[in-house]
């Protein structure tokens, strides 16, 4: 059973096509048609989501990030709360990154307007300070055709640098224990399995040879969107602590093969800076937050 939190609703999903994309879920399952398909392939932004999940480094705060949900399998949301441009306003009143680019006229025909609002959603929850680096970095996943750029970076500018608390903020410590509820627990269904441990994630592998395993989907997910190919059966990567940290050894550092890019690089720039350019180079913000090591090895990509 997958479980995850749909702005503050809790979901258990007993059974689901293991292919089933967010994207998919959120328009066609739940009409919450806010958020938009545009490219199907990660490129366009149009469908970015929040994810929010238990900060690894503290244990006691959220982590914001953007993605993008036409990449992203459903089970990917595993312990997790879900985010999506419908949750932001606070009763009548918009949040504070949707005022921004109201009154900053970052809008036109608005079919980018969602998934650039949740990435500036994730900028807005960020610790660090948001400069104008940051806010192009996290806005590097977004494509506009007829506003142009110059009033959106505008509008995120000035909402992270005068951010108040707002309705998330003020509820953290409850969706941290509701998230804690759920816990990272291994799943087994029919179509799905999302093993917690070398053991089992080994035993899956030997009793389900035909499944096909994937980490972040960023690769493994285009082949359903844009070639129509369907998944009966699949083995998540994400919850297996070995593949999921970095230690830094005497000789070097050893990278969980399923950790996302945006979780290795603080590590990774500490030892080889000059890394940071190709980084920044590597697709964009929201298929850094999934992308994995493992998985740019094994697709050759
Ligand atoms: C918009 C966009 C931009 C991109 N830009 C770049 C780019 O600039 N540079 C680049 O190199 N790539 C790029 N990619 C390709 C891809 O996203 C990356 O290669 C990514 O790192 C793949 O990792 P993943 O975890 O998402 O793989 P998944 O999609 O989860 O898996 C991909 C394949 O690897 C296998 N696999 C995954 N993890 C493991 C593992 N630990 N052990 C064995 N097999 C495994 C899966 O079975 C699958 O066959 C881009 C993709 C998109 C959609
Ligand atoms: S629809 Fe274009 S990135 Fe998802
Ligand atoms: S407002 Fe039309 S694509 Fe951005």
């Amino acid at each position: 059973m997958v479980s995850f939190l749909l702005n503050t609703q809790m979901n258990h999903i007993q059974e689901e096509k293991a292919d089933l994309t967010l994207l998919e879920y959120l328009r066609e399952n739940k009409k919450l048609t806010g958020t938009k398909e545009g490219c199907a392939s990660g490129d366009c932004g149009a469908c970015t989501v929040v994810v929010a999940e238990i900060s690894k480094a503290t244990d006691y705060s959220l982590q914001y990030k953007a993605i993008n949900s036409c990449v992203t399998f459903l089970s990917a949301l595993h312990g997790k709360q879900l985010i999506t441009v419908e949750h932001l306003s606070d009763g009548n009143n918009l949040h504070p990154v949707q005022q921004s680019m109201v009154e900053e006229h970052g809008s036109q025909c608005g079919f980018c307007t969602p998934g650039f609002i949740m990435s500036m959603f994730a900028l807005y929850h960020q610790n660090s300070e948001i400069d104008r680096e940051a806010v192009i970095n996290g806005l590097s996943g977004n494509l506009c055709r007829c506003t142009g750029y110059r009033p959106i970076i505008d509008a995120a500018l000035n909402v992270c640098g005068n951010k108040i608390e707002d309705k998330f903020s003020r509820v953290e410590a409850q969706t941290i224990t509701t998230l804690k509820s759920i816990g990272r627990t291994s799943v087994d269904t029919d179509n799905l399995i999302i093993p917690t441990s070398r053991e089992t994630l080994s035993q899956a592998i030997q009793s389900h040879p035909t499944a096909k395993m994937f980490a972040g989907s960023t690769d493994l997910a285009l082949q359903v969107t844009q070639q129509l190919h369907t998944f009966d059966k699949l083995i998540s990567l994400s919850l297996v602590p070995e593949l999921t940290t970095i230690d830094t050894l005497e000789q070097g550092l050893l990278i969980g093969a399923a950790l996302p890019f945006n979780e290795i690089e603080p590590e990774l720039l500490k030892h080889f800076p000059d890394l940071s350019e190709l980084l920044w180079r590597f697709a964009a913000t929201p298929i850094r937050n999934q992308a994995t090591l493992g998985g740019n090895v094994a697709n050759a990509s």
